[in-house]
């Protein structure tokens, strides 16, 4: 029998008066049962965090770093039975469970070191003109107010790491929505936060049922919102609270562009091998997953085959084997949205080169050629493990074919020559840049995030720590410069 999990209520655990069950999506099995809060426990939560800020501001930068160290230290203690818990309820195989808290160990030790150093403060002379001789301004950062951090699916412990590390490097509380199929992890990082002396009303995760988000959004003690997940809720989000400040990191068809000059076999290799692991890894369900392939038609007879032949050699089946590449999706109508749309596309011409069939929850790894323009697969986020193949004309029409869509997250440019990998970085609407490599390349530390439909404002520490602040200048009069 599984015990219901507690939530975590200002620091402390809790239970409400309901439950929700999470079940495996690779075999249906019961994963855990998760209490939900009451309306009165979220306000409870929410007003702790709102009377702790200024507390939570004023602690000392190696207070909140001897936290983020700790629970970094933590992850790695635990990294068997936490890589097995995101895989249970994710139905991710275990090999990419094991490299998300990796990942998680890493945001929380950037966000130890970013907390030593972050807010030095910048001064700035001000007797550049007579009006300010005497005169210096010393500008440094403070927190904007308490964040609402709303998580996904597809990265359940990473993605609540990113939102809630820099919250803690910057001393500013946080209310975490783990998603509703995957809450388990974000819960375990609840365990970690309450080894620490963080200030109690500091952090909060609140597995809040989603017909019940629409209040909290809205609340004016929550002035931040850091949310990642859907086109359609992120600007649902932002259109309902245009006051506030949002942070949106939507979704993404990531182009992987392979040019003239990527020619030899071992170049196309390494593009086709990177290429078929990361349309499928997380079975597809990373916003910056290999959607579209744009490759020269120089090279494009010799690569396709060489996709193919990788994406067949991808391993499918249960996570919790340790060769397993591809799992599940995270349930059987995500499958059967990506079986719908390969079925139309193939119905509206295109070609099927490998793949195209749906078991339970699983969608076979899939490859598609001359895919029509106006399809949905063409135009919108398939994630799911299939990845459409174009012939392009030289660079300009490569170019052209990545921001030929809504979407502006990143982009992988297979090319050797430095010149190009500059009008690349120049000439590509997203948000960032991969050369040599798939787009589905990120360091938990650079910026990540979108342009277009694909979002607003950066992730990656430091840069969640700029957006969760703001800067606040001082004018000191009198001073002998
Ligand atoms: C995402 O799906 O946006 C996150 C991708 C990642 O963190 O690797």
């Amino acid at each position: 029998m599984t015990s219901t999990h507690a939530f975590w209520l200002a620091g402390r655990q809790a239970t409400g008066e309901d439950a929700f069950d999470v079940t495996s999506p690779w075999d249906g099995r019961l994963v855990g049962s998760v209490s939900i809060p009451t309306d009165a426990q979220v306000e409870e939560a929410v007003a702790a965090a709102y009377a702790v800020e200024a507390e939570f501001a004023a602690t000392p930068a190696h207070v909140r770093a001897a936290a983020l160290d700790h629970v970094s230290k933590r992850l790695v203690e635990r990294t068997e039975e936490i890589a097995q818990l995101i895989s249970a309820e994710n139905g991710k195989p275990i090999k990419w469970a094991r490299g998300e808290v990796g990942r998680a160990v890493s945001v929380f030790r950037f966000a130890a070191e970013e907390a030593r150093r972050f807010n030095g403060g910048e001064a700035q002379r001000l007797d550049t003109d007579a009006g300010g001789t005497g005169r210096l301004a010393l500008t440094r950062r403070f927190p904007r107010g308490t964040v609402l951090g709303i998580a996904p699916f597809n990265f359940p412990l990473n993605l609540c790491a990113h939102k809630v590390a820099p919250a803690i490097a910057v001393g500013t509380p946080i209310i975490l929505k783990p998603a509703p199929a995957t809450p388990l992890s974000g819960l375990i990082l609840g365990e970690l936060l309450a080894e620490t002396d963080l200030p109690a009303g500091s952090w909060s995760v609140l597995p809040v049922a989603n017909d019940k988000m629409p209040a909290l959004v809205q609340d004016e003690r929550l002035p931040v919102i850091s949310f990642t997940g859907s086109e359609t809720v992120g600007y649902a989000i932002m259109d309902s609270v245009p006051r506030k400040h949002c942070t949106l990191e939507l979704g993404g068809n990531g182009a992987a562009v392979v040019l003239a000059d990527w020619a030899s076999d071992e170049d196309l290799d390494w593009a086709a091998t990177r290429i078929a692991t990361f349309s499928n890894y997380q079975a597809g369900q990373s916003c910056i997953s290999v959607q579209r392939v744009i490759a020269d038609a120089s090279v494009y007879d010799r690569l396709v085959p060489k996709i193919v032949a990788a994406v067949e050699a991808q391993v499918t089946g249960d996570p919790n084997d340790a060769a397993t590449d591809v799992g599940p999706l995270v349930n059987e109508d995500a499958a059967k949205r990506v079986e719908a749309w390969v079925d139309e596309a193939v119905k509206a011409g295109a070609s099927l080169l490998t793949g195209g069939k749906r078991e339970g929850a699983s969608y076979a790894p899939t490859v598609l050629a001359d895919v029509p323009a106006d399809t949905t697969i063409s135009c919108e986020e398939v994630f799911g493990p299939v990845l459409t193949v174009r012939r392009v004309e030289g660079e300009a029409e490569a170019f052209a074919a990545v921001n030929d869509s809504k979407y502006g997250l990143q982009a992988g440019v297979f090319t050797h020559d430095l010149q190009t990998a500059f009008r690349a970085h120049r000439a590509l609407e997203v948000g960032g840049v991969v050369v040599g490599d798939v787009p589905s390349y990120r360091a938990d530390q650079m910026p990540y995030g979108g342009v277009k439909q694909s979002g607003v404002g950066r992730e990656g520490v430091r840069f969640a720590m700029d957006d969760y602040t703001y800067e606040r200048v001082m004018v000191l009069t009198g001073l002998a410069l």
